[in-house]
């Protein structure tokens, strides 16, 4: 299963990245970028349902352009491009994203950013892969030092003041926050230890799904704003090494109001 998700991601990121050479005259000739990348979104993610059905025709799949598929109890959630604005903008931060569920449990996920074809996979109880290459989360112990990512919550302004006070609380004295626009490539830069801690308000499922197995495969800790495993109702997440993910929790906790519990 997990051979068929890389299968598929890569057919994706070849789809992907073969549309790029052509944003520059897509720009001229189309109205609306919006739609062009739509289109984009949308073509990357039949292929990759393409690759799972013939596959698997009888697995659910839940996927971010099409939504709901029904099936069996082995549920993939797709997102066929995650950082879509970066890559409307031709800024080279994107990924692909296929998580896969059985009974409610992570059991496989893989993330490709095909512009540095780095492929990050993983297995339940097999440990996550860059590359074929075994990746651990940071061994970061302090805040002092660490490298967070983020999102900002752009599409919950609702949000904005709470979240600000969290940025504040983690700001000063972290070495460095970095709002990518790919927050499955977040995650699974988490996991590799590029980044020793994350945290975002409003995540959707398939923006989360195969970074969260990622880095669990990978020794890290991801949880919700109440401490619990509610993340993928929420959409809001705190993760890193045991230790990163309590001090980001200790600090933004006295901002998490009911709403986002
Ligand atoms: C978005 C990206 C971004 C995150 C947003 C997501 P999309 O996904 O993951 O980093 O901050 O919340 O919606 O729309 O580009 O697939
Ligand atoms: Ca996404
Ligand atoms: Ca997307």
């Amino acid at each position: 299963m997990l051979n068929i998700a890389i299968r598929a991601a890569r057919s994706a990121g070849e789809l992907i990245l073969r549309s790029t050479d052509n944003i520059g005259a897509l720009k001229v000739h189309q109205q609306s970028k919006k739609d062009f990348a739509s289109e984009i979104d949308k073509s990357a993610e039949r292929e990759i349902i393409r690759i799972i059905n013939s596959a698997y025709p009888d697995h659910s799949i839940i996927a971010e352009e099409s939504g709901h598929h029904p099936g069996n109890d082995f549920v993939w959630i797709i997102d066929p491009l995650d950082g879509t604005t970066n890559f409307l903008h031709g800024f080279p931060q994107y990924s692909i994203s296929i998580a896969l569920t059985h009974k409610g449990k992570l059991t496989q996920g893989v993330i490709f950013d095909p512009l540095r074809d780095e492929l990050f996979c993983a297995s339940r109880g097999a440990g996550a892969l860059l590359n074929n290459r075994k990746i651990r989360v940071s061994q970061q112990t302090h805040l002092q030092g660490s490298l967070l990512g983020t999102g900002f919550p752009f599409k919950h302004q609702q949000y904005l003041d709470v979240y600000l006070e969290m940025f504040k609380a983690l700001h000063t004295d972290s070495a460095g926050i970095r709002r990518t626009g790919s927050a499955a490539l977040d995650l699974a830069y988490l996991a590799a230890g590029r980044l020793d801690g994350f945290w975002e308000i409003g995540l959707r499922p398939w923006d989360m799904a195969a970074g969260i197995l990622l880095i669990q495969e990978a020794g890290g800790v991801v949880t919700d704003f109440s401490f619990d495993h509610h993340f993928m109702k929420s959409g809001n997440i705190i993760a890193g090494n045991p230790k990163m993910h309590q001090i980001i929790y200790n600090a933004i906790n006295p901002h998490i109001t009911d709403a986002l519990k």
